[in-house]
């Protein structure tokens, strides 16, 4: 897959560290084989690279080693976060909260060592995640409630400084929906205005066979980020098949339901029609990436294979999900043919 879209964007894989590390084997090699770009899926998060507030970088290592051992290009997930940090980044004195001068101490530290730590060799930051809401505004955080809506300001002139090599990106889910569209490019646009260095939108691209988004409404936003001048990355590529658990879109990590029958349909095996209409919803997503390959730099997978996949477990634990282009088995799918025509069209 690598090869076949070589001339248009880089083709990255989430890894866990299973994978990165060696313990299996098989779904190294086949990473290596087809991808030409890594992200950890959770090893360079804040609450992986700390122990306390020391710094813990042992497997966070082993990712970057893995990914220059087999020239890919790293991408670091993620410096800034509204969830999967530990409680201590946002408690100050005797039980109060930190102060807005705490927490920013806590940040320049954080994103001065690990951005620091992997200058030259992590090639593009995820410097904020999912700071914005679906209707525009700015998502309630820890960070937005004790700094205010400048930390993000704060956050990407921190990991200039520290990461001066590194392409710095704004990262979230939804990004083709209107209303949160506008918003990141007013956000990106705020922060041109005031001379700070952005790059990159990362569109999670966290999508479904059936339903919104429309290609028309991911077109729309990919053309809405290319006229600001920065690169777009699908950063985080799944096409979940299984029915709709909740009334709400996207990839809000926070939300949780019961597993219930219905929402398992393909316990025993994915059925072909099933496969048939998952596999031409990645060759519509791709015959569009590939239309506006001038401004997409690399299209990633949230994952390996189908068992590899957050989706057997969020929203609903327990499921059998198969959003990916690789089979239990590792076998390619369906998905895999159709990306791979689309590539020959
Ligand atoms: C997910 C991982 O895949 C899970 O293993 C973990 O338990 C929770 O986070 N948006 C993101 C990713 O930016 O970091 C999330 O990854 C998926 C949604």
């Amino acid at each position: 897959m690598k090869a076949a879209y070589a001339e248009h964007f880089k083709v990255g894989v989430a890894l866990p560290s299973a994978v990165f590390s060696g313990s299996d084997r098989l779904a190294a090699q086949l990473a290596k084989a087809q991808f030409n770009r890594i992200t950890a899926e959770n090893e360079t998060k804040w609450k992986a690279v700390h122990d306390g507030p020391a710094f813990t970088f042992s497997v966070a290592d082993g990712f970057v080693r893995f990914g220059r051992r087999n020239d890919m290009e790293i991408h670091g997930h993620t410096l800034v976060w509204h969830t999967d940090q530990p409680a201590w980044v946002f408690a100050g004195k005797g039980g109060a909260k930190a102060t807005r001068e705490e927490l920013l101490g806590r940040l320049q530290q954080h994103i001065d060592k690990v951005a620091g730590r992997y200058e030259g060799k992590v090639a593009y930051w995820d410097v904020v995640n999912e700071a914005l809401q679906d209707d525009g505004s700015m998502r309630s955080t820890e960070w937005f409630r004790i700094i205010g809506d400048d930390y993000i300001e704060h956050a990407f002139r921190m990991a200039a400084a520290a990461a001066p090599t590194a392409k710095l990106v704004y990262n979230d889910y939804n990004m083709w929906m209107p209303a949160k569209r506008d918003a990141a490019v007013a956000l990106v646009k705020r922060l041109q205005d005031q001379g700070i260095r952005i790059d990159g939108v990362g569109m999670q691209g966290h999508y479904r066979t059936a339903g919104e988004p429309t290609i028309q409404q991911v077109e729309d936003a990919i053309l809405a980020y290319k006229a600001l001048g920065v690169e777009v990355l699908i950063s985080e590529l799944d096409v979940d098949p299984l029915p709709y658990a909740w009334d709400k879109l996207g990839a809000d990590v926070g939300f949780n339901t019961e597993l219930r029958a219905e929402l398992d349909p393909y316990r025993d095996g994915f059925p072909p029609e099933a496969e048939e209409a998952h596999a031409q919803r990645y060759a519509d997503l791709f015959r569009l990436f590939k239309k506006h390959s001038d401004v997409i730099g690399s299209v990633t997978f949230w994952g390996l294979s189908d068992d590899y996949s957050w989706l057997n477990t969020w929203p609903v634990p327990g499921r059998t999900n198969y959003p990916l282009l690789f089979d239990r088995h590792l076998r390619p799918k369906k998905a895999w043919y159709a990306i791979m025509a689309v590539a020959r069209e």
